[in-house]
């Protein structure tokens, strides 16, 4: 019989989890379609066949690759970050020690306000080159697709350069980035409330965001003391009108009704949920708003509630995992995430590693492109020094991606 070709033929794959099959839900996520001594076959950059070792037989290889045993899993999905900013904040640490509170910080000069002032601040090079030393650590980490939100400089050309910036450091970098306006992040000085600044929003700056295509998504930080809950309503359908999809920061400080809003806009994602009230849940998942779990803002907060990710699993909703990377929250690895989802939030490891791939990807609109092995998809994978999916969680802090594949090409490797 003749063979079929292909560039690479990866082998040996001790347990490949698969992530197979779409989007997951509820108790579906529990399953990562994991193959025992598997193989994938890439072509042109893209997955061309994934299974078990007797079919690899079929294909002739210019390439062959032994992956020693080990475990593979589709390349992370970070579907929620603060990417490009300029500066950091590790000063809040002894203000949060001494009792502080995120809000208290911010209206002592710290927060959103603290990092405005630097990001408007810098030159474009800088913003790149201090994002592209972020996300190639990401890179390093294993992720190979990422979203990034604009939203330190609240004002129209500063956050359309926010925009481009993540769009060249994805570039630069070699990691796929699905740029999202979030000019809703905080009400900057200039104006008196954030009714005056959400007309400036929709006067101005989500129609020129839109003219320039810079942005997929549009998101707000509906929270008490920033956007409320009309407020953010008005934000997000101005936005919607001229093509950008719905993301909020939902109930991260208190149930201020976001994930509610989020189920009856239909938004793609509501992320953080920290505090949203349990018979919220339903209407989400009836509403197929995917839930965005990010465990890194609870624990650089200090705080001791993590999101109720399990009430949300049974309620049937999906939930994606992501890093939150912000000044706020300087977290750059999904294993972390995995980790901190499985120890804080009871998710299994299956769940959370689906979280952080498959259900990733459709939180961003990347759900057919990238966040599974199976025919058709990018060719993005990590071969992890470890055997088991359980391992990525278990042992925690130390970076277990050996290598990571992007388009079907080894772009980062370490022994
Ligand atoms: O997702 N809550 C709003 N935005 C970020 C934090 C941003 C910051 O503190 O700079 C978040 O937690
Ligand atoms: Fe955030």
């Amino acid at each position: 019989m003749k063979k079929i070709e292909c560039d690479t033929l990866l082998k040996n794959i001790g347990q490949l989890a698969t992530m197979r099959g779409g989007l997951r839900k509820g108790k579906a996520m529990g399953d990562a379609g994991i193959v025992k001594d598997g193989a994938i076959a890439i072509k042109g950059g893209k997955i061309l066949w994934a299974g078990a070792p007797n079919g690899a037989s079929k294909f002739d290889a210019q390439q062959v690759v032994d992956a020693g045993g080990l475990l593979v899993v589709p390349g992370f999905v970070d579907a929620h970050t603060h990417l490009v900013f300029a500066g950091s904040r590790e000063f809040e640490l002894p203000m949060k020690l001494k009792g502080m509170s995120y809000m208290d910080i911010m209206e002592a000069g710290g927060g959103i306000g603290h990092t405005m002032e630097r990001t408007r601040k810098a030159s474009y090079g800088q913003l790149v080159a201090e994002s592209s030393a972020r996300a190639q650590r990401m890179l390093e980490h294993g992720t190979t697709t990422l979203e990034a939100k604009s939203g330190y400089c609240l004002e129209t050309k500063g956050e359309l350069r926010m925009l481009q910036a993540s769009i060249e450091t994805g570039k630069l970098v070699g990691i796929d980035v699905v740029p999202t306006f979030l000019g809703a992040h905080a009400v900057p000085l200039e104006f008196r409330g954030a009714d005056a600044y959400t007309k400036h929003l929709l006067d101005e700056m989500i129609p020129a965001v839109a003219k320039a295509k810079a942005a997929k998504y549009c998101d707000v930080f509906c929270e008490e003391g920033v956007f409320g809950v009309a407020q953010s309503e008005k934000i997000l359908k101005a936005a919607a009108k001229k093509g950008m999809k719905s993301k909020l920061h939902a109930d991260e400080v208190v149930a201020l009704g976001g994930g509610r809003l989020a189920a009856k806009l239909g938004a793609t994602s509501a992320d953080h949920l920290l505090m949203t009230p349990k018979k919220d849940f339903k209407a989400m998942a009836k509403a197929n708003v995917i839930g965005v779990m990010l465990p890194g803002t609870p624990y650089v907060l200090m705080q001791d509630r993590y999101a109720d990710a399990r009430g949300m699993m049974a309620a049937g909703m999906a939930l994606a995992l992501a890093t939150d990377l912000n000044p706020n929250c300087w977290l750059e690895s999904m294993q972390m995430a995995i980790s901190l989802a499985c120890y804080k939030m009871r998710m299994t490891p299956a769940e959370a590693l689906c979280a952080a791939t498959i259900n990733a990807a459709h939180a961003i609109g990347m759900g057919d492109i990238v966040g599974s092995i199976e025919p058709g998809k990018r060719a993005d994978l990590v071969v992890m020094g470890a055997r088991t999916i359980e391992e990525i969680p278990y042992r925690w802090g130390s970076n277990l991606a050996l290598e990571v594949w992007k388009r079907g090409k080894c772009v980062a490797a370490r022994e």
